[in-house]
């Protein structure tokens, strides 16, 4: 089995590792290096997985090595394990806007980097993440990465780097954009005379209900809601009064604008 190194014990990792030991990973293939103890304890006793806070001999063992720090502090992580990498392990990064040619600079162009864009959804292993590889991956690989991801919710792979910014528009920010429509139906149901709990209960269960009925039937988006909507009834009314304010137009310059800004952070990475 391949040795499998996280560098960073955080929120994410330990998400990623808990998925990855429920679905048939090995707690003895699993290390994490992290230079805090308290956290690194936590790993231990919450995955009972190897920790370390030695970066450098964590990776020269490794077959892959998950980048699970800030991107902010990438860089300076990264740049001393160029030394020791000289067996060629692959070369994982989550971190959000951080494109392959700067870990290639940072880590050594020679070596097979991928990008992966999970979400928080992640922690209740509902997660969606979108990956891309800078180069072909041996069917092994690939499917032991795929398998990672796979652990902690839905995982594709994109084709091209660029995609990984759509994703990050999509799927990285999307839990927030459900949020926001969650916040706005919580209140405004409460406004129409439920309490809280029932408003809540009802607004969730709906999103995922709605979210289930889409992922298994063989409908298009438009027939399930024409599904939901009588000719003259209480949906029309709302879905009328969505589209007289362009709803998809909203949802164009959004997402749009997650896109422009993902474009600006992996430029100012790439320098
Ligand atoms: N959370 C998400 O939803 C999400 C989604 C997609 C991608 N990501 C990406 O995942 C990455 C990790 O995010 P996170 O939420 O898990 O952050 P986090 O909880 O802050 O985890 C980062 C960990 O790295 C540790 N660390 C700091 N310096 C280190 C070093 N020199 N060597 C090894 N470890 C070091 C930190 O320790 P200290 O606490 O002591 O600093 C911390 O435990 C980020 O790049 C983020 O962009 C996150």
């Amino acid at each position: 089995m391949s040795k499998i190194v996280f560098i960073g014990g955080g929120n994410m990792a330990s998400c990623l590792i808990g998925g990855m030991l429920t679905n048939g990973f090995s707690s003895q293939d699993i290390m994490v290096s992290e230079p805090n103890e308290d956290s690194r304890k936590r790993m231990q006793s919450t995955h009972g997985v190897l920790t370390t806070a030695d970066n450098l001999a964590a990776v020269s063992q490794a077959d892959i090595i998950v980048l699970a720090v800030k991107p902010q502090i990438m860089g300076a992580v990264a740049s001393p394990l160029a030394a020791k990498l000289e067996h060629k392990p692959i070369i994982v990064s989550i971190a959000a806007g951080i494109p392959v040619s700067a870990l290639q600079n940072w880590l050594g162009q020679h070596l097979k980097i991928v990008r992966a864009m999970p979400n928080t959804p992640a922690m209740v292993q509902s997660g969606a993440t979108g990956l891309f590889a800078s180069q072909s991956l041996g069917n092994d690989q690939q499917a032991m990465i795929e398998n990672m991801f796979s652990a902690v919710g839905y995982a594709c792979w994109v084709a091209q780097e660029s995609d990984i910014d759509a994703v990050t528009a999509v799927s990285g920010s999307g839990p927030a954009y459900f949020f926001l429509i969650y916040e706005a139906m919580l209140k405004v149901a409460q406004e129409l005379g439920l309490d809280k709990q029932t408003a809540s209960q009802l607004t969730l269960h709906t999103a995922m209900g709605a979210a289930r009925l889409a992922l298994t039937s063989e409908s298009t988006p438009d027939e399930l809601r024409k599904q939901v909507t009588s000719p003259g009834g209480t949906t029309q009314a709302a879905i009328e009064s969505f589209q007289a304010q362009d709803l998809e137009g909203i949802f164009r310059i959004a997402m749009t604008s997650a896109l422009e800004r993902a474009k600006k952070m992996s430029d100012d990475f790439a320098g």
